[in-house]
């Protein structure tokens, strides 16, 4: 039986999922910087500095970005590691992996990069010191499954930090919508030339598991003393668990 699941409000197959989520990226990997900066109004690149500290990487530490796109938390987690450190980038897409990768050497920095599904990840079991994945979740089709390969490669100590958009402040959910349903496709649409892709955005944050829903997800995974931190009137999360 052919296995189903979202894609955004669509119930599609699971591999019907994979091709659509990997067709949005292609389409939107060149304007994804731009797009970010103008949708948030600058405000992910805190979000991703505060992922950053409260991850607790330091000078030597080896650092896993999954779904690591035009790479800004590698960048950020560079900074961290300094020269005895080790930080990958790797995502599922190559078309975001290409503009990370180029991006990084810009800014005077080679780092390894590997093009992987989460779902099934190419590292050593208790490997990493810290395994991130920013606005990544989302888009996965088994979360338990990736979250499950996150642990495998962590080092026992070390820890998960997932960013993503959750469940907003309810009094705020009808402007939130307002704008998730109309603004967002319609700039998409001008700046991207691509608003269904924009519209996948806010109807994948609709689906998604919200605060408690996905500390769970990470408990059941394995994950221990996990919690989130509520940013943005709880448009978005930052879950922090530890393997022991
Ligand atoms: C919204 S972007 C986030 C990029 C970057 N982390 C950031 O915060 O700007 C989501 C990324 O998840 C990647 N992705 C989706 N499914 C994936 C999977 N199964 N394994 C790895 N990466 C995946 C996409 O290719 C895309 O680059």
């Amino acid at each position: 039986m052919t296995r189903t699941t979202h894609f955004g409000f669509k119930t599609v197959s699971e591999t019907e999922k994979a091709r659509e989520v990997a067709g949005v990226f292609d389409s939107v990997a060149e304007r994804y910087n731009l797009m970010n900066d103008l949708m948030s109004g600058g405000m992910h690149r805190l979000w991703k500095r505060f992922a950053v500290e409260v991850s607790g990487v330091r000078s030597g530490n080896r650092v896993l970005d999954i779904a690591g796109g035009t790479a800004d938390l590698s960048s950020l987690f560079l900074e961290q590691v300094g020269s005895r450190g080790e930080v990958w980038l790797t995502d599922i897409n190559n078309s975001m992996l290409t503009i990370g990768r180029d991006r990084l050497l810009d800014e005077g920095t080679a780092v390894p990069v590997a093009q992987c599904d989460a779902e099934k990840l190419p590292f050593p079991t208790n490997y990493f010191d810290c395994v991130s994945v920013a606005f990544g979740l989302r888009n996965m089709t088994h979360k338990d499954a990736a979250l499950k390969e996150m642990l495998r490669v962590l080092r026992p100590g070390g820890c998960v930090i997932v960013l993503e958009f959750s469940r907003i402040w309810k009094p705020l959910q009808r402007l939130y919508d307002l704008y998730s349903f109309k603004v967002l496709p319609a700039m998409g649409g001008f700046i991207a030339k691509d608003p269904d892709s924009y519209r996948y955005l806010a109807e994948s944050i609709r689906v998604h598991p919200g605060q408690e829903e996905l500390k769970q997800l990470m408990q059941k995974a394995g994950f221990e003393r996990v919690e989130y931190f509520n940013l943005a009137a709880n448009a978005v999360a930052l879950h922090r668990g530890y393997k022991f």
